[in-house]
């Protein structure tokens, strides 16, 4: 294999709090080993149009804290055409760039894998995403963030609710995912906690709603996963309101603030040791794999199975839950 002497990072998909301390990682690391890195803005978008510029070690300074991300995101239709990434590749070869560093979740990998299946160029991925919904690691950019968003926001709304005596539907990020729904659930004592990967039975939940008041429990907090196959807070506060109309319920879709704020140590942390990681993975020819941390140890899973496989739910979660809330 021959050496690797410019390398390309872009942050692509929904960003994640904490790929600004993996993208200072990372550019951080080439520096120390005299290698040029270029920052490639918009993800592939911006790799397709040529919006790429060299990074010098000042460029990441103070970025640890943000959130966000410097090189900025985007989700490119056009990248997954064939002229798309023709475009994309001729930009990246004239920019001289050889190798490449890719931050992203789900759909930011399978757009490399897509891409490497005609084009050869090396490449190590960093898993960024809220979501945590990837296989090759226990952890994901951002999700730790993201849930102490979640859990200080239900927190305050559990106080709320507590003086009106009112239940309170919660809706929390996760497309296909649960994690974030289960664990600022958990963290919050959420009385239920719904999500994709455990099918709803609205009349269990109905009738824990309805165990809970004839105990006269005075707040039920219910924390939903946006993609939870019954539907968000609103499709949850049709059936509830529909079965107890005498019921005091509220809604509150907490949104895009979990995308946000400052990375929390953990991520911070962790998005340090995967830009270094990846970096030193492509000087050393470990390439087309993700960068992740399996019981607190770097692994590298290769972009095909990392895309193929389903990171599972922890079922005894599930069941905690059902003791600890009852
Ligand atoms: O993939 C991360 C994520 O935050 C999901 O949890 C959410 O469904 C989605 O992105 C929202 O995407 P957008 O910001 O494009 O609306």
């Amino acid at each position: 294999m021959s050496k690797i002497n410019n390398i390309g990072i872009l942050t692509s998909g929904g960003d994640s709090p904490g790929m600004n301390a993996a993208i200072r990682s990372v550019v951080r690391t080439c520096c120390y080993y005299g290698l040029s890195v270029f920052g490639i803005r918009r993800g592939y978008q911006g790799m397709i149009e040529g919006d790429i510029f060299k990074m010098q070690t000042t460029d990441v300074s103070n970025i640890i804290q943000r959130g966000g991300t410097i090189l900025k995101t985007a989700r490119s239709k056009e990248f997954m055409t064939d002229e798309g990434m023709k475009k994309a590749y001729g930009q990246v070869s004239a920019h001289g760039i050889d190798a490449l560093v890719l931050i992203g979740g789900d759909g930011t990998f399978r757009g490399a894998n897509h891409f490497f299946e005609k084009y050869t160029i090396p490449a190590v991925g960093i898993p960024g995403t809220i979501d945590k919904d990837l296989v090759g690691t226990d952890y994901t950019i951002g999700f730790d963030t993201a849930v102490n968003t979640a859990v200080e926001a239900i927190d305050k709304i559990r106080d709320t609710a507590e003086a009106h005596d009112r239940l309170f539907i919660v809706e929390v990020m996760g497309r296909d995912a649960g994690y974030i729904a289960l664990n600022s659930g958990i963290a919050c004592g959420a009385e239920d906690i719904l999500i994709p990967e455990q099918a709803t039975h609205i009349d269990e939940v109905l009738n824990r709603i309805d165990r809970d008041e004839r105990r006269k429990k005075t707040v039920h907090i219910i924390v939903v996963a946006e993609g939870d196959e019954f539907g968000g807070a609103k499709e949850f506060y049709t059936a509830i309101t529909e079965r107890f109309p005498a019921l005091d319920v509220r809604t509150c879709v907490l949104g895009h603030i979990q995308r946000g704020g400052s990375p929390s140590y953990a991520d911070r942390v962790l998005a340090s040791r995967l830009g270094y990681a990846a970096v030193n993975a492509l000087r050393h020819g470990n390439t087309q794999v993700m960068a992740g941390v399996i019981n607190d140890k770097i692994i590298f899973t290769p972009f095909a199975k990392v895309i193929k496989g389903e990171a599972p739910i922890n079922r005894d979660m599930l069941e905690m839950i059902r003791v600890l809330s009852a």
